[in-house]
């Protein structure tokens, strides 16, 4: 895909603010600080379009990003922030459970996990969620910049045992640094379009 427009519509906590079109929708899910937001600006070209941070926690709505007038990226608040309180942990999972399970735009749910890590528990509650409600999953394992390319076989295969990832479900090897991964990111995308 060559991204000639994007721009952020809107954020959204509740169903009546998502945009009203039909266009197909992509929707980022992933531990907090795991590179969600980075995806976004990676696969656009955009460097700050999608905010990121150091610090996990940066996004706290539904942000809607039109492409090229043909579809959207949802970044989502990530999940698994131990510093937030019971009751915002429970609004994050309304205001999640809400939009994963009604949408019916919503294509595909892109899952960002680290590539340097097994897939914690959330990340498999997240898989496991998205695979009860039939939602199409692209597995993302980013950071991969950050271990040796000689490594990122094995690491995928863990990453493939611990989420017991349907053969159905594509997973690409990523980096937000390097774009490693991103012409295959956006060929998949593109099928599901
Ligand atoms: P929340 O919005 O808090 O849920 O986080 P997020 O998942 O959107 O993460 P974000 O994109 O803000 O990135 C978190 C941190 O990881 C930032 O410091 C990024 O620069 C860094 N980061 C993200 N992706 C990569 C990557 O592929 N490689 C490296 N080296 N750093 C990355
Ligand atoms: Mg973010």
């Amino acid at each position: 895909m060559k991204v000639t427009s994007s721009e952020i519509v809107i954020s959204a906590v509740r169903p009546d603010q998502y945009p009203d079109t039909d266009l197909p929708e992509f929707a980022l899910a992933g531990r907090s600080n795991v590179g969600k937001s980075s995806f976004i600006n990676k696969m656009l070209n955009r460097k700050g379009l999608a905010r990121t941070s150091s610090k996990p926690g940066k996004t706290q709505t539904l942000n809607f990003f039109l492409i090229n007038e043909s579809l959207y990226f949802v970044d989502v608040p990530g999940y698994g922030y131990a510093r937030v309180s019971k009751s915002e942990r429970a609004a994050w999972g309304k205001m999640i459970e809400t939009y994963f399970t009604s949408r019916e735009q919503l294509r595909a749910c892109v899952l960002i996990v680290d590539l340097r890590h097994p897939p914690t528990s959330d990340d498999v509650m997240m898989y496991d969620f998205l695979k009860h409600y039939e939602i199409p999953c692209i597995v993302i394992a980013t950071k991969a910049d950050k271990i040796p390319k000689g490594k990122w076989q094995k690491h995928l295969k863990v990453t493939k045992e611990t989420l017991d990832l349907d053969s159905n479900d594509d997973i690409v090897i990523f980096s937000s640094e390097t774009g490693e991964g991103k012409d295959k990111a956006w060929a998949i995308i593109e099928k599901y379009m």
